[in-house]
C-alpha cells in the first residue's frame, strides 16, 4: 500500500518570503528523509534557485511551447538533498492566464502519474501573490492542494494579504476546496511584531505555525545562492526552519478560516496604530497591555 500524499501550497504577499520559507522548508523535509517536490506556481520561475545553488531551471510551460510531447521527467531537477524542483512558468508577459499555467503542469504530471511514480510524501506549491487574480486561486478552488498555508509579516499589507486569501478559501471551502493549515509567521522582529500576528490569527480563527525571525544569515546564504538549510546548517535560524519541517510533516488539521470585513479590518488595525502610538510615547511596556 503506497503512502499518503501530502499537497500543500504557501500563499502571501508579493516578497513577504514565500520562496525562502518554501525552500528552506523543503530543505528540512528532505533532511528529515521524506520526497519532497518543490511545484513553483510563479511566471518569474525563481522558486527553486535556492535548492539549485541560484541557477534556473526550464519551466513546464516554456518546455511545452518548445516541444509537442513532454515527459514530466524533463522538467524535474534534482535540488538540494534529493528534492525534486519543477518551475511551472507562465505565459509570455502581458498574454493570459498564469492560472492555466498551473493548470497544464499539474495536469501533466496527474496524467503521467508522476507524484505516485516518485513516491514522493509532500508536493509543496509555491504560489505567486495572493487570490487578487482568480487564476493563482487554482491550487485551492481545484483541490490541488489539501493545506494552504500563508506566510505573512506584521505588516499590515501583508496581514491584508492574508485575510484575502482566508476570503478565498472560505468561499471555495463547502465545494472541496482547500482548507487553511496555519499562518507561518515571517520575519519577526520587536516583540510587538508577534503580538499583532497572534491578535491577527486570533481574530480570524486561525493559529501561528511557526514564528520566523528576520535574520541576516537568511540574507547571507540567498546571497550564496542556497537555503540556511545548507549554508549555514548549524544556525539557529536552521533550527526554526526544522521546527517549522517537523509541524509541517505532522499536520493534517486544516480548517476553514474567519476572515475580518473590510471594516472590522481596517478596525483593528486603527486599534494596533493607537497601541503602537502609546507604546512609542512610553504609556505601555507592551501593547498587550491595551488588549
Ligand atoms: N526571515 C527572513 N530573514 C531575512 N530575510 C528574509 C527572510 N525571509 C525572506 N527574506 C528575504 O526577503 C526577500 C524576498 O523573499 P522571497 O523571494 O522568498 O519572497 P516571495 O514571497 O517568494 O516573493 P515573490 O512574491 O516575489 O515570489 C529575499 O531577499 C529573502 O532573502
Ligand atoms: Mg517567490
Amino acid at each position: 500500500m503506497g503512502k499518503k500524499l501530502k499537497q500543500i501550497a504557501i500563499y502571501g504577499k508579493g516578497g513577504i518570503g514565500k520562496s525562502t520559507t518554501t525552500s528552506n522548508l523543503s530543505a528540512a523535509l528532505a533532511e528529515m528523509g521524506l520526497k519532497v517536490m518543490q511545484f513553483g506556481c510563479d511566471p518569474k520561475s525563481d522558486s527553486t534557485n535556492t535548492l539549485r545553488d541560484g541557477k534556473f531551471i526550464p519551466t513546464v510551460l516554456d518546455t511545452l511551447r518548445e516541444r509537442s510531447a513532454v515527459k514530466a521527467q524533463d522538467v524535474i531537477f534534482e535540488g538540494f538533498n534529493g528534492t525534486y524542483c519543477v518551475e511551472a512558468g507562465g505565459p509570455a508577459p502581458g498574454v493570459g492566464c498564469a492560472g492555466r499555467g498551473i493548470i497544464t503542469a499539474v495536469e501533466l504530471f496527474k496524467q503521467q502519474r508522476i507524484f505516485e511514480e516518485l513516491d514522493l510524501d509532500l508536493v509543496i506549491f509555491d504560489v505567486l501573490g495572493d487570490v487578487v487574480c482568480g487564476g493563482f486561486a487554482v491550487p485551492i478552488r481545484e483541490g490541488i492542494a489539501e493545506h494552504v498555508f500563508t506566510v505573512s509579516s506584521s505588516d499590515f499589507m501583508s496581514i491584508y494579504a492574508s485575510n484575502n486569501l482566508f476570503k478565498g478559501i472560505s468561499k471555495y471551502s463547502n465545494s472541496g476546496g482547500a482548507l487553511l493549515g496555519g499562518v507561518i509567521a515571517n520575519s519577526m522582529g520587536p516583540p510587538y511584531s508577534r503580538e499583532i500576528i497572534d491578535d491577527f490569527v486570533g481574530q480570524t480563527g486561525t493559529a501561528v505555525v511557526e514564528y520566523i525571525p528576520r535574520s541576516v544569515t537568511v540574507t547571507q546564504s540567498e546571497l550564496q545562492g542556497k537555503t540556511t538549510i545548507e549554508a549555514a546548517p548549524q544556525s539557529a535560524q536552521a533550527e526554526v526552519y526544522r521546527s517549522l519541517a517537523r509541524k509541517i510533516a505532522a499536520h493534517d488539521a486544516s480548517k476553514a478560516p474567519s476572515p475580518l470585513e473590510a471594516a472590522a479590518l481596517r478596525g483593528w488595525a486603527a486599534l494596533w496604530a493607537d497601541r503602537l502610538l502609546a507604546l512609542e510615547q512610553g504609556k505601555v511596556s507592551s501593547p498587550g497591555e491595551l488588549i
